[in-house]
């Protein structure tokens, strides 16, 4: 289970709190899963809710920072962004609507998924702001 570190930062107050706040959720998710059958698929279900709708709002505040400031990587993060909520979107349509799943390993999956995927995104893409943009921006 991987967790935010110093690593992440991107030196942009906002959206290294977004980005802890990320994390937050994925633990509470995977400490859901872990609890197995004490937890019901209706709490995975509202947690990947607010996964989801946490990610559609940092990832507009992110663009929001950047548009602001003429950042150079706004294109392609913006792209990124979009790739991830359209494939995020689809794996929890799977989650509510395939009777066929078990629900807990379709939340394991999405989890992972995300993890690896904020991770690399944070290290690849969104420290490239690092020093670019100013501290106090957001
Ligand atoms: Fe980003």
């Amino acid at each position: 289970m991987g967790v935010w570190h110093d690593g992440m930062k991107v030196g942009i107050e906002q959206v290294d709190d977004d980005h802890r706040g990320l994390f937050a959720i994925l633990r509470e998710l995977d400490l859901a899963i872990r609890a197995g059958s004490a937890v019901g698929t209706d709490v995975l279900g509202d947690i990947l809710g607010r996964m989801d709708r946490y990610a559609r709002e940092h990832f507009a505040r992110e663009e929001e920072i950047q548009r602001e400031v003429g950042y150079e990587g706004y294109e392609e993060n913006r792209r990124q962004h979009a790739e991830l909520i359209r494939t995020l979107d689809a794996f929890i349509a799977r989650f509510r609507t395939e009777p066929m799943d078990d629900p807990r390993v379709t939340a394991e999956t999405i989890r992972s998924f995300l993890m690896v995927w904020i991770s690399e995104h944070i290290v690849k893409v969104d420290r490239k702001m690092r020093g670019r943009i100013l501290p106090w921006c957001g």
